[in-house]
């Protein structure tokens, strides 16, 4: 019926950034079906999580991506399919796009992005490869006519800002003293909350504007330099810190001697901040919109507000 909220269903719902689209979902108002695996499921660890979707209402459908028939009943039940499975299984969503041609009545199929524009990356090796396996399973929901729409969501925020990017570093508080930055500093990088991505890609699910288009999610106070982040963590924390600058060939050798997942990261930082593939391109009308323009009522959390956590 016109102006019923979509059914969504989506898949690595218990996922780091699946959670939240998930929980957008449900408080958006749509009926929101999360498919599990039994195994998980059963997982202690993971009962609080499938608690709060049930708190929420979210439907919890058993099920894997690798078992076709659950996963083509699963999809039969919605409008929409959001994929957010991690980097082991991104190839592996051609059992998605599979179980959707057959189903039939999918409206819409957000594949597992919410990074880079990978069409758009100019990445050295290994990231290159990762993002030219996303790229070639948007060539092939291409090829099958699924109506899709992609989700740049570059940095999530709480990857990037709790250490200001320094490399080797995983969690706060960022530096106070001295600080690593990757090549010059300019290139603006962008840094969203996992909660605002949520946000808005659940407004992209019945929006015609955002249908076989990017949706890119760059709020203009989340754009800055790895320069200007410095700077406003400077002027928070009331000091100046020691900055020590590493040139792009130097991290070029860092990243072809580093072990994995080390080099994984050091490239996709090189990508991201070195060579400004968030920001290097403007977005043209005939592939994307962004989402802040789109959905101005949408109060995000501005990386000035998210850094006032560390403090
Ligand atoms: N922009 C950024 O800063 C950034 C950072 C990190 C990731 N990303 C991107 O975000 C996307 C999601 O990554 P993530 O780190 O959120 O993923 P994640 O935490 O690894 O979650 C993966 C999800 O897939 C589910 N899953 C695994 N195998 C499955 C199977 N056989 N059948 C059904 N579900 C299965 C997992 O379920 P279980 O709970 O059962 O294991 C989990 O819910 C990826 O495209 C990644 O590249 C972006």
């Amino acid at each position: 019926m016109a102006g019923e909220k979509s059914k969504i269903l989506i898949i690595g719902g218990t996922g780091y950034i699946g959670k939240h689209v998930v929980e957008a979902s449900a408080k958006g108002g749509h009926p929101t079906f999360a498919l599990v695996r039994e195994s998980t499921i059963s997982d202690r660890s993971k009962a609080q999580i499938i608690d709060h979707f049930k708190s929420l209402g979210v439907h919890i459908v058993p099920g894997d991506l690798y078992d076709h028939e659950k996963l083509v009943k699963a999809i039969k039940e919605v409008d929409v399919v959001i994929s957010t499975v991690g980097h082991g299984q991104i190839a592996d969503q051609v059992k998605i796009i599979a179980a959707v041609k057959e189903a039939g009545n999918i409206k819409r199929f957000f594949p597992s992005e919410f990074g880079n524009d990978v069409d758009r990356v100019h990445a050295v090796e290994p990231a290159k490869s990762a993002f030219e396996v996303k790229a070639q399973i948007r060539r092939k929901i291409e090829a099958e006519g699924i109506p899709f729409t992609y989700v740049v969501s570059n940095c999530f925020a709480g990857y990037f800002l709790p250490t200001l990017v320094q490399p080797g570093a995983f969690a706060p508080p960022p530096p106070r003293d001295k600080v690593i930055i990757l090549g010059d500093g300019n290139p603006k990088a962008i840094f969203t909350s996992e909660a605002d991505i949520g946000t808005y890609t659940i407004r992209a699910v019945d929006d015609p504007r955002t249908l076989n288009k990017v949706l890119y999610i760059r709020p203009p106070k989340n754009t800055h330099s790895l320069n200007e982040l410095v700077a406003l963590w400077e002027k928070k924390i009331g000091k100046t810190l020691e900055k020590t600058y590493v040139p792009e060939e130097k991290l070029l050798k860092d990243i072809q001697e580093a072990p994995i997942p080390v080099n994984v990261i050091l490239s996709i930082n090189h990508s991201v901040f070195v060579k400004g593939d968030q920001t290097n391109f403007e977005i043209e009308p005939s592939f994307g919109v962004e989402a802040s323009e789109l959905y101005p009522d949408v109060k995000y959390t501005t990386v000035e507000e998210y850094l006032d956590q560390f403090v």
